[in-house]
């Protein structure tokens, strides 16, 4: 693997190259580092790179000629090569890059520095543009040592006898399991007895749990992509379920203030469906209850007439699993009736969330409110609207507004009960 740098600071990478495994991989001919000078394709009398932004602005921006020139000059002729730009732009560097990376004959790794390249270089040279995370860094130079040092561990023969690239972090889409060395005993911590049995199977099996569960609590994105087998994903599931967030969340199911077409303030009728299938979610993600907002004494007797039902009538016998879920349900005339109920079973007023299918100011994101959820303890109260959505004053008052769903069309009528499910898989998923 032949990695040609183009830097205008070639001298940043005298040292990071010339130590372990880097340093012998380049000794046994393994990999050939390079780093040219962009300078010196500069060609006016002041050997200048940079220039000032067309539009105005502050800094300096990396002229297109010299670079262009210098990729030119250094990419290789009828081998496999490929061209990287680093930006903070670029796609998110990461292990299953750098192994695709390491099947190149060459990577012509570009570095900017100032306010970054001139964009045509990205649209006449690049093959791909890589960030090594987000944030800002003064110079690519930085981003190619990275890059480099990634890549190479996957060039046959760098990494010898002493690892083997697949052991590694990320491999299977898993982070590594924990590692122990002599001694047995640090500070009064003992190493686990299984690594001491001399049981290769089970010591190999701790071993894969310890990653799933090291990647569960760390990285549960990787899990989603990861491929587990069967028994993989059942130590996964019971792992989860013991280990499950602890959080007081309830919801309601506001049938008043609520608008009709007319933006009317209404009280909108019991809708059987939304009940069994809120119900359902809520007792899937842990919900701890599910409120009918609905003042109209009719309707309360309708409603518990439904409850009951399924709850202590023939439907109960008939399918046990909605009893589960139906029995999560209170009827309550108000939503600060909720509130109050809330307030005496977890001995604290709930922060009040709203959903709405139409933007707001000040709006949160899912990502964002789980986090608060799941990291604080205090109790919350999720409302769902009926109708044409809850009214403003209600919306007004809340502690939080999350973002509507939306898909990639106009068209945004969902019914309360998907968008409930949504939203609540969206907020309490066990994210695989
Ligand atoms: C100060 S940065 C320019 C940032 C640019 N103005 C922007 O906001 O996208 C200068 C150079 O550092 C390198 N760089 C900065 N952050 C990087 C990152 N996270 N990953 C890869 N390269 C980065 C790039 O080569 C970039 O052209």
């Amino acid at each position: 693997m032949r990695y040609d740098i183009l830097t205008i600071f070639p001298q940043f990478f005298e040292s990071p190259f010339s130590f372990g495994i880097l340093k012998k991989a380049q000794e046994k001919g393994l990999i050939e580092i390079t780093a040219h000078d962009i300078r010196v394709f500069a060609r006016d009398r002041h050997k200048a790179v940079d220039d000032k932004p067309y539009g105005g602005g502050s800094g300096m921006v990396m002229k297109p000629e010299p670079l262009g020139s210098a990729i030119e000059a250094v990419q290789l002729k009828g081998a496999k090569s490929l061209v990287v730009i680093t930006t903070p732009q670029g796609e998110r560097f990461s292990d299953k890059i750098a192994k695709e990376f390491s099947e190149y004959d060459q990577l012509v790794i570009v570095c900017g520095r100032y306010e970054g390249i001139d964009e045509r270089i990205r649209e006449i040279y690049e093959d791909r543009e890589v960030s090594i995370g987000d944030y800002v860094l003064s110079g690519g130079e930085y981003a190619a040592s990275v890059i480099i040092d990634a890549v190479s561990r996957f060039v046959p023969g760098v990494l010898g006898n002493i690892a083997s690239p697949y052991d590694d972090s990320f491999r299977e889409g898993l982070l590594e399991y924990p590692q122990y060395t002599r001694p047995e005993e640090y500070k009064g911590k003992v190493i686990p007895q299984i690594l001491l049995s001399g049981n290769h199977k089970e010591i190999e099996t701790w071993r894969r749990r310890e990653s799933i569960k090291k990647t569960f609590f760390r990285r549960p994105d990787l899990l989603d992509k990861t491929d587990l087998t069967v028994q993989d994903l059942e130590f996964l599931n019971q792992f989860k379920k013991r280990n499950a967030p602890s959080f007081r969340v309830y919801v309601a199911l506001v049938h008043y203030p609520v608008y009709n077409k007319q933006y009317k303030i209404v009280t909108t009728a019991f809708v059987n469906l939304d009940v069994h299938d809120i119900a359902r979610a809520v007792r899937t993600y842990g919900i701890k209850g599910f409120f009918l907002v609905q003042p109209v004494r009719e309707q309360q007797n309708l409603m518990e007439r439904v409850l009951w039902h399924w709850t202590e009538g023939p439907g109960a016998s008939f399918n046990p699993t909605r009893v589960d879920a139906l029995k999560l349900v209170g009827i309550k005339n108000s939503i600060d009736e909720a509130i109050e109920e809330i307030e005496k079973r977890e001995s604290s007023r709930p922060k009040v969330v709203v959903t709405d299918a139409r933007p707001k100011e000040k709006m949160i994101g899912y990502f964002e409110l789980r986090e608060k959820i799941l990291s604080g303890s205090e109790p919350y109260l999720i409302l769902f609207g009926t109708g044409w959505g809850i009214a403003k004053d209600v919306i007004d008052a809340a502690d939080y507004v999350v973002k509507p769903i939306e898909g990639l069309t106009d068209y945004n009528h969902l019914s309360v009960r998907s968008a409930a499910s949504i939203i609540l898989d969206r907020l309490f998923s066990s994210k695989i």
